[in-house]
């Protein structure tokens, strides 16, 4: 093959590459807030939830998010509506959501909490949980536990010790040893920590 022929498929190989990724890059802008249009009565707009049952999901680590949906739509992960709701999305969307989702600010509702707990449990979550739930839980590649809603960290918890969610890697060992070695209330007092950030 002669240069120019090299040069013209080079060239053609360029533009199919660009005409590939066209329609999706114009689509996929929009899609995301237009989307979550559809999940706002639960998780507010923007992804700040009011409800103390819905966790908020603003702000929620991309692959994390992903990571949820899949779950919910395979059923994997313990549910009363996301695995209903999951089922209605492809991959591509499920990507185009958790980006409009990372990309907005998480306002944290005030909840009631009990100050002395709370205080504990910033000890406890430094010594068991801040490895992987950085700087006190804020969002992050471990999810977000500071400000999330108390009840829904509380049913939460309770999935995972009942096998009802998949525990993340190496997480079983450190909420183990936590209740192990600071007693049954360990987890209710993280949680009365996770609720004092406001
Ligand atoms: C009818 C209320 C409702 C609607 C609508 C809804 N959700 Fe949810 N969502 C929940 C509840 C409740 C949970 C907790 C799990 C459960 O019980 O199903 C949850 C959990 C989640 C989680 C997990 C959060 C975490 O911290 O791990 C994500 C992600 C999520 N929803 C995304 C969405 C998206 C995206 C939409 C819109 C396409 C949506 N939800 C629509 C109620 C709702
Ligand atoms: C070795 C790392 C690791 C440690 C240690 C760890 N976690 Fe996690 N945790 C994760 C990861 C990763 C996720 C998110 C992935 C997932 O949802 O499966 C997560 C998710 C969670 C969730 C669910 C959040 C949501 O939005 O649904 C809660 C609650 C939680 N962790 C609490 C704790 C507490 C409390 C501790 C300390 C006792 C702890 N974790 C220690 C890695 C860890």
């Amino acid at each position: 093959m002669n240069r120019e022929n090299t040069m013209i498929k080079k060239v053609r190989n360029l533009i199919m590459a660009f005409v590939a990724m066209l329609p999706m890059a114009i689509m996929a802008a929009p899609s995301g807030q237009a989307l979550s249009f559809t999940c706002a009565g639960c998780h507010g707009t923007d992804g700040s939830s009011v409800g103390p049952s819905m966790p908020a999901i603003a702000g929620m680590d991309p692959e994390v998010f992903v990571d949820a949906m899949k779950a919910y739509r395979d059923k994997q992960r313990n549910s009363t509506i996301m695995n209903r709701i999951a089922k209605a999305y492809s991959d591509e969307q499920f990507k185009a959501m958790a980006w409009f989702f990372a990309s907005q600010r998480l306002y944290l509702q005030p909840q009631e909490y009990d100050m002395n707990l709370a205080k504990r449990g910033a000890k406890l979550h430094d010594k068991y949980c801040e490895k992987c739930h950085e700087n006190g839980g804020r969002p992050g590649d471990a999810g977000t536990l500071a400000g999330q809603w108390m009840p829904y960290l509380e049913y939460t918890m309770d999935d995972f010790i009942n096998g009802k969610r998949k525990w993340p890697r190496k997480m079983k060992r450190k909420v183990d040893a936590a209740i192990d070695e600071e007693g049954q209330d360990a987890v209710s007092t993280l949680i009365h920590y996770y609720g004092s950030q406001q």
